[in-house]
């Protein structure tokens, strides 16, 4: 075997290309829809705006999208990419990958392994870590990974999950760490539990809320817990300069802080300090998304890592319903400090249209309604035109 088969080359996060969807609306339209406080989702779960897509705008265009965004940045030669892998928990077909779609979109074809993963919000760092273990592994002899995240979170109108939903895609070129390198090591704990899934055919998820709060915070504990290992939590902390975690909405990460820090014996002071100054800055973009399933984690790391010197780390809590985790490892390289892919959310956030709760209304309707019709007149709905509605 020659030693350019086996060399290890440097592996990281070369680009970053993000993008949301064209609507959005404040969770305080919602409440009195619901007869709620409009207070019970702002505070009570800490949520803020939600991302939404029309009609005619679903998974694909969100991950393609986000896609181009982060090729372009990368300017590196497309025959380069070996690898596109694509973590969903909104899949269009059962067999066909949403690796295809973008694929077809983007002219990517040949000597590609195009893939979709599936783990709930946990498939975006799946994809993300197999891409970086190829490279280190030196199968991609020095080949370029495409990594995508893309998701639209809805629930069923009425459901308590409905005011933390939202929609977006994160699409990473893993490749030189110009942007990030990885570390090879990470943390995972996984136990098989029923906390939130979606049978085969239905349009909406199932939720049991409080089973998947323990669920999430036990599982960031073990990580935590694993990072830390025998040495003093608060030295391991304090090489951080961000903590990232998953978010389905701000109040849950909140709770898993406040877990983990009472595992380590932290008092209430020193929880909300680690919390506002580590964690809470880094889901400036969560709060104006909302969920976004797989690229949620990234959403939060790639407004972590904008603004930071070289060499410095970031944590990064992966949680996906099931459940699995792991706790990811990063350091800024040299194109952090410029952050450029800022420039998507701004862009993003400006041309977006607000819904108020009537439009919003009539916006879900709209979506039930094709999935019905599409249904009843047995169309298959991830060819025919009612194909977008059933890709979110
Ligand atoms: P709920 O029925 O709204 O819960 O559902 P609640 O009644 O417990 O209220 C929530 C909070 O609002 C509570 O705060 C209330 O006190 C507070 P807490 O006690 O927990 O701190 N509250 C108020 N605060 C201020 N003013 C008021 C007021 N009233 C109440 N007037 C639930 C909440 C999270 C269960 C629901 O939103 C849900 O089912 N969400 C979806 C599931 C979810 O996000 N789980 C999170 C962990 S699992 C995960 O992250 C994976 C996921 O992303 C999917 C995947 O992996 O694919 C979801």
């Amino acid at each position: 075997m020659s030693t350019a088969a086996t060399a290890t080359p440097p592996t990281g996060i070369a680009s970053i290309g993000l993008h949301l969807p064209p609507l959005s609306m404040p969770v305080t339209e919602l409440a009195p829809l619901r007869g709620q406080d409009p207070m019970k989702y702002t505070h009570g779960l800490g949520c803020e705006t939600m991302s939404l897509c029309p009609p005619d705008y679903g998974v694909v265009e969100l991950a393609t999208e986000a896609a181009r965004r982060a090729i372009a940045r990368w300017g590196g030669d497309t025959e380069r990419i070996g690898m596109l892998a694509v973590g969903t928990e909104t899949a269009v077909d059962m067999s066909r990958p949403l690796s295809a779609w973008v694929a077809d979109r983007l002219g990517l074809k040949g000597a590609v392994r195009s893939y979709e993963v599936k783990h709930a919000c946990y498939g975006g760092t799946l994809a993300l870590r197999q891409a970086a273990e190829w490279r280190l592994s030196g199968a991609a002899q020095d080949q370029a990974a495409l990594v995508v995240a893309a998701d639209v979170a809805l629930y069923e109108p009425g459901d308590p999950g409905e005011p933390t939903q939202g929609a977006g895609a994160v699409a990473m070129v893993i490749d030189e760490p110009r942007v990030a390198s990885i570390d090879p090591v990470s943390y995972a704990w996984s136990e098989p539990e029923f906390d939130f899934w979606r049978p085969i055919g239905d349009s909406y998820p199932s939720v049991d809320g409080a089973l998947s709060l323990d669920c999430y915070k036990r599982a960031a504990e073990n990580c935590f817990k694993a990072l830390v290992g025998k040495r003093n939590p608060e030295e391991v902390l304090s090489e951080l300069a961000a903590i990232c975690f998953h978010v389905p909405f701000p109040k849950m990460v909140r709770k898993a802080v406040d877990q983990i820090g009472e595992f380590f014996g932290f008092g209430a002071e020193r929880i909300e300090q680690l919390y506002a100054d580590k964690v809470s800055p880094t889901m400036v973009w969560n709060r104006l998304c909302g969920n976004a399933y797989t690229a949620s984690l990234w959403i939060s790391v790639a407004n972590a890592l904008e603004g930071l010197a070289v060499g410095q780390r970031v944590a990064a809590f992966s949680y996906g319903s099931g459940f699995g985790a792991e706790l990811l490892m990063l350091e800024s390289g040299t194109e952090a400090s410029a952050g450029i892919w800022a420039k998507d959310i701004e862009a993003d956030l400006t041309a977006r249209e607000q819904l108020d709760g009537a439009a919003y209304t009539r916006l879900r309707a709209q979506d039930d309604g094709k999935t019905i019709l599409a249904e009843e007149i047995g169309l298959d709905v991830a060819t025919s035109r009612f194909g977008k509605a059933s890709s979110r």
